[in-house]
């Protein structure tokens, strides 16, 4: 019965594997300890995945994978599943079972969702049992066989772990109980379960299972959504082979179940012994060890072996229309249209929705302010345009309104469809959890449907409310009473012109009107302050479970319609990289802007820390140049009224939770009209960031230009522009940058030189030079701010297009003194 095939191999040289292999047949009683001195098989691959074989099956080189089970675990290895997996064994090359490429694939696990620590043990134990317990001796997990006569333990020659008896009838087996992979020969049985795994092992979202009507795939979630599904008649296929079979109450005692068969894979129903094909979906069969496996994007997907890994072959699902019916390829709140990912937005191009990571749009998006259900009566709900979804449940047949009605009643409810039936009516649905949506033609669909998604809006201004309370307790004096309806009513009639006064009063996206007390409520009396800008303090508040940043502005010396002009103009202004203005408050004594809040802080605390654990990577400060470039870029040339900033430095960027950068008090300063540069009359910014033609008065989005290539400088080398603490000649990096360029080392301006400028010294000195471009005295010199961002993603290069006869090649090479640093005191 047991097939001993022990061949006669040549052992790798390996250290690590430098033992004769463990058989692939263990004997009562047994018991290792997750040690490398119980268990001497143990291997480390360049991947950083550990494996500590108990059992080798071994497969003669050619015919496919070996297979082992053990304890396995990736860097940095402190917590190990017990597991079988596929690994290669070569024959007569330098370690090449440690190669990368020859890393080991999971099979199966025995406890996925609680893995074990170092020292946990793995028992067969008298009772029949196979018994995983930690390190503390809890268990884990066990085959529940104690009472059978088990007498060993066995890895067959297609990666089944079985326990067997006396006579060598299997007890257990792996192939009964399916994780994340079938191989071939194991089937997926009624009420069982393949579930996906994630990356790093841990339980994965996705799940195929075998119901009596069909084979379907759900993203899990309460309730689960089923993606896919094939149906299956089993009474039909009973009818149509030419077994007796009279009534369909016969048909239900049958076990339904998938095979994944060499070239199939094949749903059976199993009746009285005999099986009969319910379909077939054919698999390419390029080789002779396969493997199926459902993956963490929800794709069941077929390997083959190559004679060293597995390689993809095939798709198994068809899920349909296409693509973009797998929930989670945008992530959660993307579009999915023709493989590409958006997020919802109106056609105004405010930004209700974000991607989660610019960068990776198939991550999805977030809510610009998070949905809340203590705020349920402020949310709104806002029509997608040709969107459908993957999968309808639990819906009702009503009307378009009173469906929408259902949704903003119910805190759960994340976005609605509704599906005309006729005229009036139609199917309504609730979501309760958002995937991916999919992009549709409403012409290829054949059926009318309206989606909306649900959208938190903030507080309008509750004056008549407060106003309600004051006048209950007035109370019985009819004198005072009328006073008391008297004071209501003028109260009302402000509190109406208040709200007439609002100009974005009910316009989504646009920023809120909010009461100098409510404000004074979400910050708990102004008590937390996050910093002190340029135009007053600014504090952290909370409407709801949303975290706010409130800006008192002091000595604004404008009037009310100034005021208000500047809150249009920057409530206007919506770019990725420029923090959100939420809403305001304006009365007679107070001006207060209310923003989104950045919990990062800002950039000056991140790039001129002394601590390691603070410093951010090349990688990320880049990013950061280009996210402030782009936010720039916007101000200066794209939105409809030109903004120029005027105080660029690190403590106006922001940092997002992903390290997004966004400009901050944008639109402060004076608005400049397109096409006009403005005499200033005052200096205004900050010291070492300001441009030199503050000397000359005449100032243009170009001042900004010069501060950006200042605040470059400073993200690349990590210091302060000026800095006492600096040696005498050092104290101002420009005139350092120039002393270094004459004598060949630009790169010395960097401090805490680490491996990161080793690797990335030549991208660092382009940003330089960019930098350089930025900073050019004359000011028409110096690029737009469209061009750097060009060049920063490479497409330009700050050579070619720096102007006809000075290329910023020339600044770094030939620096005669074109870049002497002004000082000019302002404030
Ligand atoms: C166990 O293996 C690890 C990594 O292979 C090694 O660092 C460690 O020293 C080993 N411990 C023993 C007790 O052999
Ligand atoms: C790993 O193995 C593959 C396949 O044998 C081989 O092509 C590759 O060069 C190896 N890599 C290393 C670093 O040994
Ligand atoms: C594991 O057990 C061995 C032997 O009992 C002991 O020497 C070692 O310190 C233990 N390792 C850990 C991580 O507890
Ligand atoms: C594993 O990955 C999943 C998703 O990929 C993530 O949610 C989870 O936090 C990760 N767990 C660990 C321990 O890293
Ligand atoms: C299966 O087919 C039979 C006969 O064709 C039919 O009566 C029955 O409703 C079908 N069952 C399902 C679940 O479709
Ligand atoms: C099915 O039943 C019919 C009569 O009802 C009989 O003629 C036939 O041989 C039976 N077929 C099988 C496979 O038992
Ligand atoms: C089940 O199979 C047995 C023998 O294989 C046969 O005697 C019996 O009639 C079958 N029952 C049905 C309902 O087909
Ligand atoms: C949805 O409604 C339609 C028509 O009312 C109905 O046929 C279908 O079974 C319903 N689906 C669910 C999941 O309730
Ligand atoms: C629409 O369908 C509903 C339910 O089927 C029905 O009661 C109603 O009369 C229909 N309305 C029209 C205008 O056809
Ligand atoms: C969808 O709506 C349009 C316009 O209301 C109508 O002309 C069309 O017939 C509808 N299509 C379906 C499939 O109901």
């Amino acid at each position: 019965m047991l097939l001993l095939l022990l061949f006669a191999l040549s052992v790798p040289s390996s250290q690590a594997w430098s033992f004769d292999y463990p058989s692939p047949i263990a004997n009562l009683p047994s018991l290792w300890s997750n040690n490398n001195a119980t268990i001497p098989y143990s291997a480390t691959y360049t991947s950083g995945l550990t494996t500590r074989a108990i059992l080798v099956r071994q497969n003669p080189a050619g015919y496919g994978p070996s297979f082992a089970c053990g304890f396995i675990c990736t860097a940095p290895c402190d917590t190990f599943l017990f597991a079988v997996f596929s690994v290669f064994i070569g024959e007569n090359t330098n370690n090449p079972a440690l190669n990368a490429s020859a890393t080991p694939r999971v099979i199966w696990t025995a406890n996925r969702r609680r893995p074990v620590k170092e020292n946990a043990s793995l028992q067969i134990n008298r009772d029949g049992d196979l018994v995983l317990r930690d390190f503390d001796g809890s268990l884990v997990w066990s085959t529940t066989t104690s009472g059978s006569t088990v007498v060993g333990m066995n890895l067959a020659q297609t990666g089944n772990l079985i326990l067997f008896d006396m006579v060598g009838k299997t007890v257990w087996e792996s192939f009964e109980h399916p994780d994340d992979t079938l191989l071939i020969g194991q089937s997926l049985r009624q009420g069982k379960r393949l579930t996906s795994a994630s990356a790093n092992w841990t339980q994965g979202q996705f799940y195929l299972t075998v119901l009596d009507h069909g084979l379907h795939a759900f993203v899990d979630g309460d309730p689960p959504q089923f993606y896919y599904q094939k149906r299956f008649n089993v009474t039909d296929a009973m009818a149509h082979s030419n077994m007796n079979i009279s009534s369909s109450d016969e048909a239900k005692d049958s076990m339904v179940y998938i095979s994944f068969l060499q070239g199939s894979l094949t749903a059976f129903a199993s009746f009285n012994n005999t099986d009969i094909k319910l379909f077939d979906m054919s698999l390419p069969w390029r080789s002779s060890a396969q493997l199926m496996s459902l993956e963490d994007d929800g794709h069941l997907r077929v390997y083959g072996w190559d004679g060293i890994s597995w390689e993809p072959l095939a798709d198994v699902l068809d899920v349909q229309p296409d693509e973009c019916a797998y929930p989670t390829v945008c992530g959660e709140y993307g579009i999915c249209s023709q493989g590409y990912c958006s997020c919802p937005s109106r056609n105004s191009g405010d930004e209700l929705f974000r991607h989660l990571d610019d960068r990776q749009p198939n991550l999805g998006c977030s809510p610009a302010i998070p949905l809340s259900c203590d705020l349920i009566q402020y949310q709104q709900l806002l029509p997608l345009a040709d969107v459908t979804y993957f999968n309808f449940a639990y819906n009702w047949t009503t009307h378009e309104e009173s469906c929408k009605e259902a949704c903003l009643k119910a805190c759960t409810c994340k976005a609605v469809f509704f599906r005309y039936q006729n005229d009036t009516y139609g199917s309504c649905y609730l979501m309760p959890k958002i995937f991916s949506f999919m992009h549709y033609k409403p012409e290829k669909i054949g059926y009318n449907l309206s989606a909306y998604i649900k959208v938190q809006m903030l507080p309008p201004p509750s004056a008549s409310k407060d106003l309600g309370a004051t006048a209950y307790h007035v109370g019985v004096p009819v004198l005072v009473a009328f006073i008391g309806v008297l004071i209501l009513i003028i109260k009302r009639i402000i509190s109406k012109k208040m709200q007439e006064d609002d100009p974005f009063k009910g316009i989504p996206g646009m920023p809120t009107r909010f009461s100098y007390k409510q404000l004074r409520e979400a910050t708990n009396n102004f008590s937390k302050k996050l910093g002190q800008g340029g135009f007053g303090p600014v504090y952290e508040g909370k409407l709801g479970n949303v975290k706010i940043a409130v800006k008192c502005l002091r000595d604004m010396g404008h009037g009310k319609e100034e005021f208000m002009a500047e809150v249009i103009t920057i409530g206007s202004v919506h770019h990725i990289n420029l923090v959100r203005l939420i809403g305001y408050c304006s009365d007679k004594l107070h001006r207060l802007l209310v923003y989104e809040h950045m919990c990062n802080g800002s950039l000056d605390k991140w790039i001129f820390s002394k601590s390691q654990s603070d410093s951010l990577s090349w990688a990320s400060r880049y990013k950061i140049i280009i996210d402030i470039a782009k936010g720039l870029a916007y101000l200066h040339e794209e939105c409809r009224q030109k903004i120029v900033h005027l105080d660029i430095k690190p403590g106006n960027i922001l940092l997002d939770e992903n390290f997004n950068a966004k400009i901050s008090d944008f639109g402060l300063a004076k608005l400049i009209d397109r096409d006009q540069s403005h005499v200033m009359t005052k200096v205004r910014g900050t010291r070492g960031y300001l441009a030199p033609e503050w000397l000359t008065s005449t100032i243009t989005e170009k001042a900004d230009i010069y501060s950006f290539g200042v605040v470059v400088l400073e993200i690349v080398s990590r210091r302060k522009i000026l800095d006492s603490s600096q040696p005498e000649g050092s104290t101002n990096l420009i005139n350092l940058l120039q002393e270094k360029i004459k004598v060949g080392q630009v790169l010395d301006i960097v401090e805490n030189q680490d491996e990161d400028m080793q690797l990335h010294g030549a991208e660092m000195i382009e940003v330089i030079k960019l930098a350089i471009w930025c900073l050019q005295r004359e000011c028409s010199k110096r690029p737009a701010m469209s061009q750097v961002v060009k060049v920063l993603e490479g497409a330009m290069d700050a050579e070619r297009t720096a102007g006809s006869e000075t290329t910023s090649r020339d600044y770094i090479f030939n620096a005669s003194s074109p870049l002497t640093p002004v000082q000019v005191s302002a404030r």
